[in-house]
């Protein structure tokens, strides 16, 4: 029985002395150590030994099993193996890798829970096309071409044209209200958040594209006073605290009367800083009562119509929400800062 033993384990090891590959030895393997080999059968059959015999024998064969099992392990080593050689095999032992799952922009994080808000209130979301005809940007919204308001929007014009009529990288949101209104009647109750791009000089403040939402409420009896119940409620739920409002007289050609809305400062908590510019006020959007001569433009008879619109930059909400200071942070794909959110 010993001389067996003696026997099995030199040609064993001559045998994975020999393999020239993998392969072979695969099979050299399942000969002697594998579930049906040879040394394994001799191990299992050990219980049926007389017990006398049983501890020597037994200790020996293991010690066999052992030496084989290293000599085993080093010609393996030696002929390249490794989890990447073993093409199809899966070492199910093997710790997995980690997967590196995303989450959302915090500028699509503030889209949804603006969405939510208004959603809550009423207000669809509607949209509309980045690339822009010249129509629904400007004539429209009462802005001709030639008015000096146009200044006011500096414009990425396109070489390309729609039925010989200019078109642009809409420069606001202001046009989905008129695609909206062309389609829809009265009462309508819309916001239309979206990407927006103006031909500007950057800083921390302003970047070449930038997010908008728009809002738009028409029907026969509204008036300023919704308009600041309505955005008063927005920003205590988008802050989630109340936050000061007001409203201070401006200029938008379709709207009228316009005003702009500033928020108390939530980086410094109305006391003044870099951000607010030291105001402790924080601009955060345009409104105003849609002008009759934009209902005209769309076909609605502004004699029983009135209604509120607005047009809030969308990064400014996001930067006032999670206290950045620099807008082109949103753009610059910078990790360290958007695994902050
Ligand atoms: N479109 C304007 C802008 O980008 C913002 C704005 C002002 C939108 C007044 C409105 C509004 O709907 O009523 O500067």
């Amino acid at each position: 029985m010993e001389n067996n033993l003696k026997t099995l384990k030199n040609t064993a090891e001559k045998g994975i002395k020999q393999a020239k590959n993998l392969k072979d030895l695969d099979g050299v393997f399942r000969l002697y150590l594998g579930r049906k080999g040879e040394l394994t059968g001799i191990l299992r059959s050990l219980k049926d030994m007389p017990s006398k015999e049983r501890s020597a024998f037994g200790k020996e064969a293991n010690e066999v099993r052992q030496v084989l099992q290293e000599a085993f392990d080093s010609r393996q080593k030696e002929l390249g193996w490794s989890n990447e050689t073993q093409e199809g095999s899966i070492d199910v032992t093997a710790p997995g890798q980690k997967i590196q799952a995303g989450h959302l922009h915090p500028i699509t994080q503030t889209r949804r829970k603006v969405e939510e808000i208004f959603g809550s209130m009423g207000f669809v979301v509607a949209d509309g096309p980045e690339v822009e005809d010249e129509w629904h940007n400007f004539d429209a919204l009462n802005i001709p071409a030639g008015h000096p308001a146009r200044d006011l929007w500096d414009t990425f014009w396109l070489k390309a044209e729609i039925n010989k009529k200019p078109l642009l990288l809409r420069t606001h949101t202001s046009p989905v209200q008129i695609r909206y209104m062309q389609e829809h009647k009265p009462p309508i109750r819309i916001i239309a958040p979206g990407r927006t791009f103006r031909y500007e000089a950057t800083d921390a403040g302003h970047e070449i594209n930038f997010y908008q939402v728009e809002g738009l409420m028409i029907d026969e009896n509204i008036s300023v006073a919704n308009f600041k119940a309505v955005i008063q409620e927005f920003f205590k739920r988008f802050f989630e605290k109340d936050v000061t409002i007001r409203l201070r007289p401006s200029y938008f050609p379709f709207t009228e009367p316009s005003f702009e809305v500033d928020i108390s400062c939530v980086l410094c908590e109305g006391k003044g800083c870099s951000s607010c510019e030291h105001t402790g006020w924080f601009e955060m959007l345009g409104a105003g009562m849609v002008h009759p001569k934009v209902l005209k433009a769309v076909g609605y008879n502004p004699k029983n119509l009135r209604g509120f619109a607005f047009g809030m930059g969308m990064d400014r909400l996001a930067m006032m929400k999670y206290k950045i200071p620099d807008v082109r942070m949103f753009f610059a794909s910078d990790l360290k800062f958007l695994k902050q959110f």
